[in-house]
């Protein structure tokens, strides 16, 4: 059975990106034939500054919103990273097989870094080495993401084939990205050639886990467009970012094709557009955001879920991290 194994990191309000490229994807992946291990990374989340009473609430405000999205903590591994420390071991053993050069080329250390990045933690830096080790800890075949993920899996794979080919040994799994669909890079609603993200200065850019049913429809109609109206098939979307968004929010919401969202609303103009997106929108999100709010009511539930699951994990974990060791020549007497 594939293992698959999947994170979001605890730094900030969750965005419809994250539900429709990740979280709502984690759901679908649970069952019989696959192995499903979920996770806060919280590690990562220090790697910029974190208040720590902010961020404790928002590592359970994860764990909410991945249950919400309907990762079944009975079906599925759902811990926070920081509680399993092979993690944290397992990326040092990495750090010494990544090259510094693969990690300053990585795009967002250079987006967070910013121009000043004598000054960015070491740890912003080393993130993809956590992140290899997040996933090979577990030896995970499969990795549900967003598109911008797709480079970290890139060096998730580069650091498994070195360890392999340094080591001379088939130890690690070459792991598959899984970024598929048409959510798997939802963009700004203010401009097209943005992703939808939690650090953008507007709200209005983005749709929040947390919104309500009144915000949700005003970003929407507010949401920048082109006047034209929309096209029989996806074909006639092309130089249209902002329409083609919308369109694969909608079909992304409601389980269906673009084509077949376009079909119906083949010469329409957004005024007819907007608002049914909205509709779909709040339909899909207000349960989740409903849910959300019921399991922060109960934080001691919450945190019992989590070192329950942390357990699970460690349990998986822990052979794999001292076989690596041995591999590597780490004496171990005891
Ligand atoms: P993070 O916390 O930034 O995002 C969590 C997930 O949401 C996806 N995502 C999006 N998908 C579509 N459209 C968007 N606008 C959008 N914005 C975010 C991300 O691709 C991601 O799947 N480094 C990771 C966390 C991580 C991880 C891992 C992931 C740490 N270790 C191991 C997988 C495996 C991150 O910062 O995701």
């Amino acid at each position: 059975t594939p293992r698959i194994f999947s994170g979001i990191q605890p730094s900030g309000g969750l965005t419809l990106g994250n539900y429709l490229g990740a979280l709502k994807r984690f759901a679908a992946l649970q069952g019989n034939e696959s192995e499903t291990i979920y996770c806060i990374v919280d590690l990562h989340a220090i790697t910029v500054w974190q208040d720590p009473d902010v961020l404790r609430q928002r590592i359970r405000e994860g764990a909410a919103a991945f249950m919400a999205s309907g990762v079944d903590p009975r079906q599925s591994i759902l811990f926070n990273q920081s509680q399993v420390s092979a993690h944290a071991e397992m990326a040092w053993l990495f750090n010494t097989v990544a090259r510094v050069g693969w990690m300053y080329r990585m795009t967002q250390f250079k987006d967070k870094a910013g121009k000043n990045s004598e000054n960015a933690s070491l740890g912003l830096l080393a993130y993809p080495a956590l992140m290899a080790a997040d996933i090979l800890t577990y030896q995970a075949t499969a990795v549900p993401v967003g598109e911008d993920q797709k480079q970290h899996l890139e060096l998730t794979r580069d650091i498994a084939a070195k360890f392999n080919h340094d080591y001379k040994i088939e130890h690690f799994p070459i792991t598959e990205p899984l970024i598929e669909g048409v959510a798997t890079r939802v963009m700004s609603l203010r401009d097209g050639s943005k992703k939808m993200s939690k650090s953008d200065p507007s709200d209005a850019s983005r749709i929040n886990l947390t919104d309500d049913a009144d915000a949700i429809a005003q970003k929407i109609r507010k949401a920048r467009t082109d006047a034209d109206p929309l096209p029989g098939n996806v074909e006639g979307l092309k130089d249209r970012p902002e329409a083609r968004n919308l369109v694969n929010i909608y079909a992304a919401l409601a389980d269906e094709t673009p084509d077949a969202v376009l079909a119906r609303f083949e010469g329409q103009g957004f005024g007819v557009f907007k608002p049914a997106l909205a509709e779909v929108a709040v339909e899909a999100l207000s349960p989740i955001t409903r849910k959300m709010s019921e399991f922060m009511d109960d934080p001691a539930e919450i945190d019992r879920i989590l070192g329950h699951g942390a357990e699970r994990a460690d349990e998986l974990a822990t052979p794999i991290l001292e076989r690596t060791k041995e591999i590597m020549g780490l004496l171990r007497s005891r």
